[in-house]
């Protein structure tokens, strides 16, 4: 039977709640204020009572999981969480990506569960190594960026370096839709170009929703007043940015190729609800995606959605796994049936979860962009798509070619077994890749980051009680082997099995040794495909 009806839910609902949401992500480099913002963006939307909860749980007070500790030890953040809270009758679904370099993996594909994402620049440093990155990784979907330049309380580069810093390094035309008087000390307040409104500065409001008083019209004697001596050269400027500047079109931004920008304190919380206010307004409800058969609507009435991240054991009191799937169309409601479609099987979901400021709550009812959090008890992996029947697969949700690798054992002969379920486990969430070779009993561990080795050991030792070590190991790059003539593949298996492996998914690679080693198997197996990154959930090739 038809969702709806069974339901008695009217298809305006479906587009109603959909319209509603904003799925996206805060990228910045670290130190930039990206836990500040989110902090605030929570305090917004009520979602915390005061700023700090974060911050505590960022420094190790509210640690809500065990490899919390070793984010602890090296101060970063490597997990990414979901946080869902209503600001001024929107659903806002915010993905916390991880802040190391070395989760680049994890960020990406963070980012392709999000439709837009909210850039945090540092005011005095500008744009700086990973937040270029990240917007790399935006610009591969054209995801639009809304531009925050942070810390304006403290001295920062002059507002029209910055926008041209900004559109040099980025290649993206700035639109500026709030314009600072001052900054640091002489930081008066904050002008919006859109609305005429000054809002004036006061120190002092940080940890709470406080209302900055306003002015309305640059031209009136109170805004005169008020910025004295400082009138003439901010009327020129902003005169000049609304003459000269770039036309602002919407579609520009929805494209990837336009950035409204805002100048604030995530700290003082100054100028952070001009930007949420825009951002609700501007930025995309949950957009269409691709499948291996066409493009899903998030109008549509029938569910589907696909797994983006899983993570294992998220607060010591659920000893578990939770896969995080983003709702893509139709709705989720509590209890029905889903079809795992790689496992081509249907799973009755009762206790789905959603995340609210690293808590958890049922969730009742999601629609596309929601993230809803499922309990995994070994059977779902990266990239997997669930349908209500429907056999498609959602594209774009890619494994890359490690870069680091390393042969990994047990300290301990007898917790041999524990360790291969705690690799098994972990390459499943996707914090290591693992390569079981096929001509010996030999695992390799891919990263692309050293780090990943860290925590994977930590993680071995800690939940599964293995310790291991690694030794290094000759391998360069890795690629995945594929092709449609099987008896071609056997001969070269047959011929190349000491160099090939299965990954955790169990799909064929080659561990190459070199660069001209990779070259010169690709050169005498001309009809076989050797990728340097595989689609998660793709089909496996024998
Ligand atoms: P991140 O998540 O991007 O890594 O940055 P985070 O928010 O943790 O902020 C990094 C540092 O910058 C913190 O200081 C934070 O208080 C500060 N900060 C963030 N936004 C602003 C702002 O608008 N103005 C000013 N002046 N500082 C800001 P910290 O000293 O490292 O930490 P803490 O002791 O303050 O918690």
């Amino acid at each position: 039977m038809d969702l709806l009806v069974h339901y008695g839910v009217s298809r305006m609902t479906i587009k109603e709640s959909v319209d509603k949401r904003r799925t996206f992500a805060i990228i910045s480099h670290p130190d930039a204020g990206k836990t500040t913002v989110t902090e605030k963006l929570l305090l917004m939307g009520n979602a915390i009572q005061l700023a700090g909860t974060v911050k505590a749980k960022k420094s190790g007070r509210q640690a809500k999981s065990d490899w919390m500790a070793l984010e602890q030890q090296r101060g970063i953040s490597v997990t990414t969480s979901v946080m869902q809270f209503d600001y001024q009758g929107y659903v806002v679904n915010l993905l916390d990506t991880p802040g190391h370099e070395d989760f680049s993996e994890d960020t990406y594909r963070t980012l392709t569960a999000v439709d837009s994402a909210v850039m945090v620049i540092d005011g005095a440093r500008g744009v700086e190594p990973r937040t270029r990155k990240l917007v790399e990784i935006c610009r591969m979907r054209d995801t639009p960026i809304v531009t925050l330049v942070n810390k304006l309380d403290r001295e920062c580069m002059d507002s029209l370096d910055m926008l041209s810093h900004i559109e040099d390094e980025l290649q993206v035309e700035c639109i500026p839709i709030s314009w600072p008087i001052g900054s640091g000390r002489s930081l008066r307040g904050l002008y919006r170009l859109d609305t005429d409104a000054l809002k004036i500065y006061e120190h002092g409001h940080g940890s709470t929703t406080y209302e900055y008083p306003q002015i309305q019209g640059l031209d009136s004697p109170e805004a005169k007043k008020l910025l004295g001596a400082d009138y003439a050269e901010s009327a020129e400027t902003i005169e000049l940015l609304k003459g000269a500047g770039h036309v602002a079109d919407h579609q520009e931004y929805l494209e990837g190729r336009q950035t409204p920008v805002f100048f604030g304190s995530a700290l003082q919380n100054f100028g952070i609800t001009d930007l949420m206010d825009v951002f609700v307004d501007k930025a995309p409800s949950p957009l269409e995606r691709e499948t291996d058969n066409g493009m899903v609507s998030p109008y549509s009435d029938t569910f589907s959605g696909f797994v983006f991240k899983i993570q294992a054991n998220m607060d010591p009191q659920h000893r578990d796994r939770i896969a995080f799937l983003r709702v893509c169309s139709g709705a989720y409601r509590k209890g029905m049936k889903m079809r795992h479609v790689r496992l081509d099987r249907d799973i009755k979901i009762a206790d789905a979860v959603t995340f609210m400021a690293g808590d958890r709550a049922r969730v009742e009812e999601a629609y596309a962009g929601d993230i809803i959090g499922l309990h995994n008890h070994g059977t779902i992996r990266i990239g997997d798509t669930f349908s209500e029947g429907e056999k498609i697969q959602f594209k774009g949700i890619p494994n890359f070619a490690p870069e680091l690798f390393k042969r990994v054992r047990a300290k301990n002969p007898l917790h041999a077994k524990r360790l291969q379920t705690g690799i098994k486990q972990l390459s499943e969430e996707g914090v290591t890749q693992v390569f079981n070779k096929l001509s010996s009993n030999e695992v390799i561990l891919g990263a692309i980051g050293q780090l990943q080795f860290d925590l994977v050991a930590f993680r071995l030792e800690n939940e599964y009680g293995a310790e291991c070590s690694y030794e290094p190991c000759n391998i360069h790059t890795v690629r995945w082997v594929n092709s449609d003539d099987t008896m071609l593949l056997q001969e070269f298996c047959a011929r190349t099995q000491s160099q090939l492996a299965r990954d955790g998914g169990d799909h064929l690679a080659l561990l190459a040794t070199s660069r001209p080693n990779l070259q010169l198997i690709q050169e005498r197996w001309p009809e076989i495909s050797f990728t340097p990154s595989r689609e998660h959930a793709s089909v496996v090739t024998r």
